[in-house]
């Protein structure tokens, strides 16, 4: 499969002792498989393109679909990832590169016309960022956007900032939230033990 060639670019790196930041796990990408093949989506915008495991998932799932991807690209394997997901799926992935906080305002500016259908947040894991990219990618959402986000365990470090602002955006109104995950198994609530939850929602101001 062409996914296992990005499974591999990022064993290369733990091996040789380079930095590596999480992915989803397969239960994880199975189900954003499922949500990029809903009727009627055709351009999905993720924050966090990391090694492409979720770019690669949701292009491979639904062949109709472009993807837009904002990542700082501090990782080594982002260019070697970025190279392959091109050769595989030829004109369908876009990657933005930056300050998601910056990258994702500038993109609206330039092209304000443009709506996603499906919006997977999972960059930065900071309060600040996670809150930040939430309210940003609002703007382009198309009306009942599905709405994806990843960490949601505040029990781990980097679980933390993401929890605290989906939790806000609930509370504030700003979403809502139709399904929680933890390890593969849909929830009620965001509890331990667990080692991977996330979510799924929509806006509810666009
Ligand atoms: C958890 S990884 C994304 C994983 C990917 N969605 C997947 O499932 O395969 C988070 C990514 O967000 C990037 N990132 C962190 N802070 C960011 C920021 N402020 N702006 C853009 N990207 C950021 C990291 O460099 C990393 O590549």
């Amino acid at each position: 499969m062409a996914i296992d060639h990005l499974h591999g670019l990022v064993m290369r790196n733990i091996l040789t002792g380079r930095s590596w930041e999480g992915s989803a796990d397969q239960d994880e990408l199975d189900y954003l498989a499922g949500v990029a093949r809903k009727p009627g989506v055709k351009l999905i915008g993720e924050i966090g393109f990391n090694a492409g495991l979720s770019s690669h998932t949701f292009l491979e799932a639904n062949p109709d679909a472009t993807v837009y991807s904002f990542d700082l690209g501090e990782h080594r394997y982002v260019r070697p990832a970025k190279e392959h997901i091109d050769e595989v799926f030829p004109g369908r992935h876009h990657l933005i590169l930056g300050d998601s906080l910056k990258t994702v305002p500038a993109f609206h500016r330039e092209h304000p016309e443009l709506r996603f259908d499906v919006i997977f947040v999972d960059g930065g894991h900071s309060y600040a960022v996670a809150k930040g990219d939430l309210m940003n990618m609002r703007r382009m959402a198309a009306p009942k956007a599905w709405l994806l986000t990843d960490d949601l365990t505040p029990w781990k470090r980097w679980g933390k900032g993401p929890t605290r602002a989906w939790s806000e955006a609930i509370e504030d109104g700003v979403v809502e939230q139709l399904e929680l995950y933890r390890d593969g198994r849909r929830v009620d609530e965001i509890k331990p033990p667990g080692d991977r939850s996330w979510a799924l929602g929509r806006y509810l101001q666009t």
